[in-house]
């Protein structure tokens, strides 16, 4: 089975790390779904988490990467869409618990944080690890889906 596509944006904080991140999806054979931004100009990430969210809604991708100067913007955004669970990781650890206690479908990664090799190491860990599902981590998962929107 070919790898699955993934989606990725980023603001101009993120621009270069996703130039990265790019090359290593392509590497592992992955088809890229690159939704901007495109240069170092000034822009606002809720437009690119959206444009993400809009990707992932629609099935073009099932995972997602978000990428802005701390990651805690593209996190704020992302997560506003109940479909989408962003988790803003900060090393291997991270991502990993991302994936096998969250099933994180979002990837988020601060460009101004950590530097390229940690975000590889990132990248690796969230794409490779499965959700450990069952028992106590499904439970928590699905209650996030039944969260009202406010009480
Ligand atoms: C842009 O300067 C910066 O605020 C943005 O990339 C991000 O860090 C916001 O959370």
């Amino acid at each position: 089975m070919s790898p699955d596509p993934i989606a990725i944006a980023s603001d101009h904080g993120g621009f270069e790390l996703k130039a990265l991140l790019k090359e290593e999806l392509a590497a592992r054979g992955h088809a890229v779904i690159d939704l901007g931004s495109n240069d170092r100009d000034s822009v606002d990430y809720p437009d690119y988490a959206q444009a993400l969210a809009q990707a992932i809604g629609a099935g073009k991708a099932r995972r997602g990467i978000l990428i802005c100067g701390t990651g805690i913007g593209m996190s704020i955004a992302a997560n506003r869409h109940p479909f989408l669970r962003a988790a803003l990781v900060h090393d291997a650890f991270t991502a990993r618990m991302a994936r096998a206690h969250n099933d994180a479908n979002v990837l988020v990664l601060g460009g101004r944080t950590i530097g390229p090799e940690i975000a590889k190491d990132c990248l690796a860990v969230f794409l490779d690890t499965a959700f450990e599902g069952g028992g106590r981590h499904a439970r928590r998962v699905e209650k996030l889906s039944r969260l009202p929107a406010s009480s």
